[in-house]
């Protein structure tokens, strides 16, 4: 009895051994991911996962899995159109106000680059809701490191203090 005993008490340690392990690994991609919901608040982490999702679905094909735009995103492709750009920190998504964002997102690039403008960005006011757009763009902003989150931030701030017409 004794023995049987021993060797259920050593699985049992195992067992401990590799759950605590999977914990451990598990915490660490989840802080070195692409985005760190321990450092975004409750409401805002659940903004932001469900951003990452929909980015997932409607943007990554382009813009990247990881945010990284495509290959030689600033050399025009033979027809003469842009490749899309990263929405990480090395692209320019950051110089843009939030208004410009939603925007871009919901209407395309022809609003504010002319109606002669042609891009592969689609519109996508039709296919998602001002919060699924809200909260792609929230998932987006997680990954940027602070110095781009403040001038974002800064910018849009101007932008809203100036008068509309
Ligand atoms: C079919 C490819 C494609 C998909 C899908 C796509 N984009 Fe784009 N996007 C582009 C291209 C190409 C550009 C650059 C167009 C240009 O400058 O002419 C662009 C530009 C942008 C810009 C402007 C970036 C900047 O730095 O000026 C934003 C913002 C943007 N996309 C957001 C999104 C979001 C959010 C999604 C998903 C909901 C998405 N895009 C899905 C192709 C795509």
């Amino acid at each position: 009895m004794g023995a049987v005993r021993k060797i259920l008490m050593y699985k049992i340690a195992i067992m401990a051994t590799a759950l605590a392990a999977v914990v451990m690994i598990g915490s660490v991609v989840l802080m070195t991911g692409p985005y760190n919901p321990f450092l975004a608040s409750n409401g805002k982490a659940a903004q932001i996962a469900r951003g990452y999702a929909l980015y997932g679905v409607h943007c990554a094909k382009c813009h990247g899995k990881n945010l990284e735009g495509q290959p030689n995103w600033k050399s025009p492709l033979p027809n003469g159109r842009l490749p899309a750009p990263p929405h990480d920190k090395s692209g320019h998504t950051w110089h843009h106000t939030d208004e410009a964002l939603r925007g871009i997102t919901k209407l395309g690039l022809k609003p504010f680059a002319g109606d002669n403008y042609e891009s592969d960005m689609p519109a996508f006011g039709a296919i998602l809701s001002d919060e699924e757009i809200e909260a792609i763009l929230a998932y987006i902003k997680s990954t940027w490191p602070e110095r781009e989150n403040t001038y974002q931030q800064q910018i849009t701030r101007q932008s809203k203090a100036q008068p509309t017409e």
